[in-house]
């Protein structure tokens, strides 16, 4: 073991001290009562979720008492430390549930808790995960808990860790075609909802009087940025500072950056050569042809190479593929070049 392996082994092992062995403990679930959600646990549903194999999920988010959420930075909101989001996972019943949580230094703690049969109890995992945890009902009777090096992959290449819980994500004005969206349930917060409940401060009434929406040609142009957003856009973003992300691909959505958002998310794609050339690929998006358009291949392949997102799902996202595909089939051609 290596100098350097050997730091981030103390580093992980400092990083997981402290979590309580049980999800039981963890503050999601009232007091006294198992299995019954604590009432200051918000409910969310993003607009845009993330693929996860056909999973079903729920998310919950609390605040300690008597902070908020500030919104000055409309798309990096800051989070007070003790903040904690949960996120269960089911395949017919509960398979793990994951939490984040702001420590009072200001970092970000990842854990994974894994569901008894039963569904009566969930565990703490290690921290490198489980390769293949059997499970009935999951496809092909294994699941994959992730390492918590694969959560902050995604969550820490983003501007602020937390995906799912924005102005975008919990905008009122939901995109009907979003891919794989389940609808709000009544109990889930938006953002008029946070602000008249007093959980957030300093966002601009601009958003409560037009709520972020993105702006796009078509019905479908939206919906397929919005996916890009909400499946890629956290690696892909535009303050790319990230060394582990080395291309200039932005796929991320903005709010604060009106309509200009789209826009350079159009110019980072279309007819844009990009760093690695696929076989059989014209352009990262090329106008009329899914199947010349890396974008769409990357998409598909099972090459884990090539595929993207490269991690946090082992089967291709068959309603993403296809809004992706009509999307970029739709797309108006380049003018043919002077001869
Ligand atoms: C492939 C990228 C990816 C990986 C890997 C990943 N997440 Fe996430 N996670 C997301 C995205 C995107 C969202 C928001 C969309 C959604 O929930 O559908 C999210 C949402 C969440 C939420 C709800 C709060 C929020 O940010 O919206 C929690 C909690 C969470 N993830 C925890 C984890 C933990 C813990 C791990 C590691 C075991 C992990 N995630 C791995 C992308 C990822
Ligand atoms: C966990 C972070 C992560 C996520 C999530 C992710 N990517 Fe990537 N992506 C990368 C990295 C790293 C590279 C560069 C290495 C490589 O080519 O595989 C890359 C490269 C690419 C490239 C090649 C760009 C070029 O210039 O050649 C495309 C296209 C791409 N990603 C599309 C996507 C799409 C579409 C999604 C969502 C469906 C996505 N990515 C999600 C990390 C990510």
């Amino acid at each position: 073991m290596g100098l350097g392996s050997g730091l981030i082994f103390l580093a992980s092992l400092a990083t997981s001290a402290g979590l309580p062995q049980r999800l039981s403990e963890t503050g999601l679930y009232a007091e006294g009562a198992p299995g019954r959600i604590h009432p200051q646990a918000m409910t969310f549903t993003p607009q845009y979720p993330l693929w996860s194999d056909g999973t079903t999920k729920r998310r919950w988010l609390r605040l300690p008492p008597g902070t908020t959420i500030d919104a000055s930075d409309a798309d990096a909101w800051k989070f007070p430390p003790g903040t904690r989001l949960w996120k269960e996972f089911s395949h017919g019943r509960p398979i793990e549930t994951r939490m984040i949580e702001r420590l009072p230094d200001g970092s970000w703690r990842f854990s994974v808790y894994v569901w008894n049969e039963q569904g009566t109890e969930a565990i703490l995992a290690n921290e490198n995960g489980i390769a293949a945890l059997p499970a009935a009902t999951a496809p092909g009777g294994k699941y994959r808990i992730l390492a918590q090096a694969d959560c902050r992959a995604c969550h820490e290449a983003a501007n602020v860790p937390v995906l799912g819980f924005s102005a975008l994500q919990l905008s009122p004005d939901r995109d009907p075609m979003a891919a794989n969206a389940f609808p709000m349930s009544p109990a889930d917060v938006d953002l008029p909802g946070l602000v008249s409940r007093g959980e957030i401060i300093n966002l601009s009434p601009e958003f409560l009087k037009h709520p972020p929406r993105i702006t796009a040609r078509t019905r479908v142009e939206r919906a397929a940025l919005g996916y890009l957003h909400g499946n890629c856009g956290h690696c892909h973003s535009r303050a790319d500072s990230d060394p582990l992300v080395p291309v200039d691909l932005v796929l991320e959505q903005r709010v604060s950056a009106g309509a200009s958002s789209s826009s350079d998310v159009l110019a980072s794609l279309v007819d844009a050569q990009g760093e690695y050339r696929m076989a059989g690929a014209h352009a990262l998006v090329s106008p009329g042809h899914p199947e010349r358009s890396t974008v769409a291949l990357r998409m598909k392949t099972r090459n884990p190479m090539a595929r993207m997102p490269p991690l946090g799902t082992a089967v291709p996202d068959p309603l993403g593929v296809e809004l992706i595909e009509k999307w970029i089939r739709d797309l108006p051609p380049k003018k043919e070049a002077a001869p």
